[in-house]
């Protein structure tokens, strides 16, 4: 097997000798989470037609949802405004007042707050839809010290980044959530509505315009920059894209289309490619990975994203870890009941942040590593244990990247696109390292780029702009220019 990048990007520590063993069960793990060409090969062709799937028909709760967002304008950079966007990530929530300057620009104020960490399963919605309206009137508060004139209202984007079913541009039902987020009564619910409540019980002189995903700001605002984009991804604490396709490929909106919309019209469509491969038809996963599923709040859902997100490839290596102190050959010293041990037994306790920083540390004797094992999980190791997580980190960071851009391929593939910049947002992509590079030799492996250097690559990954705040901004602002024109914004209603 072709297991060249693994080579080039694991710095082998000469200094460092892996034990028989424990180089043996490594050799396993490598063979375990190298995916070859072939397979890139064979998951992108089930990809491309999944992603047909979606586009036809809502009948399965299992397949791409490939959500309809109702923006169906390309920006072309000449947008001007104030918009307010909120942005709902993974840990933290952000406000940001962007103002469009025309001529691709844009300048921007930004406050981020920090989400309690129990509110990912609060039992209480109004908790934290109330907790984003505390801070969007906050946010105001601060940006206008004279007050709010009389009568202004602001127009917002909110960036919520879940799988919704949009019937029109500013509202969205959960369909499901996602990236360990587990709240009752949201899902089947309208999170347009939810927010807006919030908003109005506070009497904030806000307007919420329009429901985004941070895939599909992602790609608007940075065609608002570089017109050469043709897909906005994340690949961060979940994994998705998004892309415009034409109506007349997206057949299950066709029978409640209003009239001003015709099938050649653009959509930009909501992958949550995060659920391909939910019937394990042809990805290849660990037994690691099958716990992890049935582990999670939504078991069978995310197959996709359980193997290449950020959210889960920290629980991916303390699986991986525990088993080896379980089985005797890591942490020999480690007592049962100790902090070390107890730790390591504990859930999420591991975020991508701890592969991250073994894969970066270039230390002879893996120095910062040992910091890592003993800040994060209170473990002594030996350089050996120490090189051995660090090679492990490499597979399971490398599986990600090639995994992650199958998505990439397979919407290239149906669009035919051979030529194009695809923008991509997500701190697995900002901050993994190496994650750039081996994502770029996935994509090369696949076109059969041998030999043309990375930056000539034809499809390019480039660091997004910052999709979240700006592309809400941009989307918002595309929706007040259709409403002007007194444009459709979504389904016909009956
Ligand atoms: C999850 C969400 C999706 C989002 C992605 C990246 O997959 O379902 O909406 O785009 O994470 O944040």
């Amino acid at each position: 097997i072709d297991q060249s990048i693994n080579k080039s990007t694991i710095m082998a520590k000469e200094e460092i000798t892996l034990s028989q063993p424990l180089q043996r069960n490594l050799d396993t793990f490598q063979n375990e989470f190298w995916v070859s060409k072939e397979k890139l090969h064979e998951i992108i062709d089930v990809f491309v037609q999944e992603l047909k799937k979606g586009l036809h028909d809502n009948d399965d709760p299992y397949q791409i949802p490939m959500n309809p967002t109702w923006v169906m304008d390309y920006p072309d950079g000449s947008e001007t405004g104030d918009y307010l966007a909120l942005d709902l990530g993974g840990t933290n929530m952000r406000v940001v007042i962007v103002h469009l300057l025309g001529n691709h620009k844009f300048t921007k104020v930004q406050t981020k707050y920090r989400l309690p960490d129990h509110i990912r399963t609060t039992r209480k919605r109004e908790e934290l839809f109330g907790f984003m309206a505390e801070c969007l009137g906050k946010f105001l508060k601060e940006q206008n010290p004279d007050g709010i004139p009389e009568g202004k209202t602001f127009p917002l984007g909110f960036t919520f980044s879940y799988p919704t079913t949009q019937s029109k541009i500013d509202s969205g039902v959960l369909q499901r959530w996602t990236k360990g987020f587990d709240i009752p009564g949201v899902e089947g619910n309208d999170a347009a509505a939810l927010l807006r409540d919030e908003i109005e019980k506070r009497e904030i002189p806000i307007k919420l315009v329009a429901l985004i995903c941070d895939t599909t700001g992602t790609l608007v605002a940075s065609r608002y920059t570089d017109p050469d984009t043709i897909m906005g991804v994340i690949f961060g604490t979940g994994v998705n894209g998004a892309y415009y396709d034409v109506v007349a490929d997206v057949p299950k909106i066709h029978n409640q289309l209003p009239d001003d919309i015709s099938l050649a019209t653009p959509m930009l469509i909501n992958c949550e490619y995060g659920s391909f491969d939910n019937k394990h038809r042809v990805l290849p996963r660990t037994k690691y990975d099958v716990q992890i599923d049935q582990e999670s709040p939504r078991p069978g859902q995310q197959a996709f994203e359980k193997m290449t997100a950020g959210y889960y490839l920290g629980e991916i290596i303390r699986k991986i870890l525990l088993e080896g102190y379980e089985t005797g050959y890591l942490f020999k010293d480690l007592a049962q009941d100790s902090e070390g041990a107890k730790k390591l037994a504990k859930d999420y306790i591991l975020d991508s942040s701890f592969l991250s920083n073994l894969e970066s540390d270039d230390t002879p004797d893996l120095a910062e590593s040992k910091k890592e094992f003993e800040t994060k999980l209170s473990i002594n190791t030996t350089p050996e244990e120490r090189l051995y997580a660090k090679k492990i980190s490499a597979f399971i960071g490398t599986r990600a990247a090639r995994l992650s851009i199958c998505g990439i391929s397979a919407v290239c593939q149906k669009m035919n696109y051979r030529k194009c910049h695809v923008a991509a947002d997500g701190s697995v992509y900002m901050k993994y390292p190496h994650f750039p590079e081996r994502a770029a030799k996935g994509l090369s492996d696949v076109f059969g780029w041998d030999g043309i250097k990375e930056e000539d690559h034809p499809i390019k990954i480039v660091k997004a702009q910052d999709g979240s705040g700006v592309g809400a901004a941009v989307i918002a602002a595309l929706t007040h220019a259709r409403n002007v024109k007194g444009l459709s914004l979504g389904l016909k209603q009956n």
